[in-house]
């Protein structure tokens, strides 16, 4: 009885931030977490979103996430030791890089949103996952809010041939989909997009943040409720994060981005939280013709014809979960026409670039003041790691003194602002990746000697970029001559 009244007090009392999600009592003009102004908006009537049933029989009374079959044990608490774990196996997808993103498969009742820019291929990978489950004898259902039936069946087209247990369903009404669902019983449900679905009892068009909000958890209820783990693709806003509430990000188990610059055919799928596993490990695809193809080696994608010797190129390891990949960068300084001389990147921290560059004048006499400096990292990677700073720091004094780094080389450490250089991690996996795909020597911080007995490369043990930059930078290269003077030698 005293339930009934506290949760209709609380019901009466809600507004959010459409913003972060934030909720609050009363309304507001700014709201107290994100700093945003007016972005107050009146919560659904019925307030907490369990006390409406907007399940289509997924869902029964008060919401509870509890999975089916426990209902006796609902409200009593149980020994945490005796909470038996033989129903937890995970299920393996049948693409090796999603699970592997995963921590070994999906676990059944997870709610996983996949996010990523606009045409980067998040409906391909899903509909691949789709084909894939379901030509292991699984049934899928793939929900589309987006495109029409059609559409996908063209797009199932390039992706090979359809498993007749893969259900389609184009539709944008919550309540359908969870009939639907509820129907079909299919072993996973893939939403997409969460923003195109929406709950006809509740004010708003699908997308806003109400919306976005009830019917996630409307299908967190069923996920749970069911056991059946549930993908859902979430657009992204131009800052980078899933559009719609942060509570979202916050209901699900897992956020997975794909990520990739359009233009190159690399896709990279990253997971940014993980309930059930690593948030570092990494899958990398290819886009092809026939979507998305899993990269079984990518340090080799990530080279680019390997080791050739040119001023600019160094050649970094980047741990990636518990993943070395081997990563080109390319640095090109030259000299600069503005007062205010340019720092481009692309795929590497810029503030982190204005170090490298600081330290390098300092520590071992470049000037590079009056010089624009670009630095890419190809493959439309983004290297976080900051044991790739010496890969980095000598890429741009190769590039300005001409003179390429010794064929073959790897280098590696983190620079500290003294120019000496800091130990990184794991690096025996990082070296025996070099030494796999046929590197030469390695440079690397002095202190990490012994980490590297036995690597099967040249070993080059270094203090300081100072000694870097002499140790692994070979001999002067000519510039290439102005276009004018080699055509006029021609004539003549
Ligand atoms: P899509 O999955 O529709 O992206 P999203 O759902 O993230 O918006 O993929 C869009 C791009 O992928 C599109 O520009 C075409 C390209 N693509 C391929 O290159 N090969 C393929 O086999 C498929 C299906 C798509
Ligand atoms: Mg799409």
């Amino acid at each position: 009885m005293n339930r009934t009244t506290k949760s209709a007090r609380s019901a009466k009392a809600s507004f959010y931030c459409s913003a972060c999600g934030n909720e609050q009592p009363r309304w507001f003009g700014h709201c107290p977490a994100c700093k945003e102004w007016n972005t107050a908006v009146e919560a659904p009537a019925g307030g907490s979103p369990g006390a409406k049933s907007a399940g289509g029989g997924a869902r029964r009374g008060a919401a509870r996430w509890v999975p089916a079959g426990a209902e006796a044990r609902t409200g009593v608490p149980v020994p945490l030791a005796d909470v038996e774990l033989g129903h937890v196996e995970r299920v393996r997808t049948g693409l090796r890089e999603i699970d592997r993103v995963l921590g070994g498969g999906i676990v059944p009742g997870s709610l996983l949103l996949v996010g990523g820019d606009p045409g980067i291929g998040k409906s391909t990978l899903m509909l691949q996952l789709a084909m894939a489950i379901a030509r292991a004898g699984e049934r899928i259902l793939y929900v589309s809010g987006e495109e029409s039936e059609e559409q996908i069946r063209l797009r199932a087209r390039r992706l090979g041939e359809v498993p007749p247990t893969l259900l389609l369903l184009c539709e944008t009404d919550l309540e359908s989909v969870l009939e639907a669902a509820a129907q079909a019983k299919p072993s996973a449900l893939v939403v997409d997009s969460i923003q195109t679905l929406s709950r006809a009892d509740l004010e708003g068009g699908p997308g806003t943040v109400t919306q976005v909000r009830e019917c996630a958890l409307a299908l967190l209820h069923y996920a749970k409720g069911s056991r059946t783990p549930v993908f859902l693709v979430g657009h992204v806003t131009k800052d980078g994060a899933v559009a719609g509430p942060r509570v979202l990000e916050h209901m699900v188990d897992a956020v997975l981005y794909l990520e990739g610059e359009r233009y190159q055919h690399y896709r990279v799928l990253r997971a940014a939280k993980n309930r059930f596993g690593s948030t570092n490990e990494l899958g990398v695809f290819e886009m092809l013709d026939s979507g998305l193809r899993e990269v079984p080696n990518p340090s080799e994608a990530f080279l680019s014809d390997g080791k050739r010797a040119e001023p600019g190129v160094a050649v970094v390891a980047s741990l990636e979960g518990s993943r070395p990949l081997l990563v080109e960068v390319q640095a090109l300084v030259s000299s600069s026409f503005y007062g205010t001389p340019q720092r481009v990147t692309s795929g590497f921290d810029p503030r982190r670039l204005a170090v490298l560059i600081a330290v390098l004048e300092r520590r071992v006499g470049l000037k590079l003041g009056r010089h624009d400096v670009f630095v890419t990292v190809t493959g439309g990677l983004t290297l976080d790691d900051p044991g790739t700073d010496l890969g980095v720091a000598l890429a741009i004094a190769s590039s300005f003194r001409s003179r390429p780094l010794l064929e073959g080389t790897l280098s590696l450490g983190e620079v500290s602002l003294s120019g000496e250089l800091r130990r990184v991690a794991r690096l025996d996996a990082r070296l025996r990746e070099a030494a796999q795909l046929g590197f030469k020597r390695a440079g690397f911080p002095r202190a990490q000697v012994s980490d590297a007995e036995g690597c099967g490369l040249e070993t080059v043990p270094l203090a300081s970029v100072r000694e870097a930059f002499d140790a692994l930078l070979g001999e002067k290269v000519a510039p290439p001559r102005p276009a004018s003077e080699a055509s006029e030698e021609r004539r003549g």
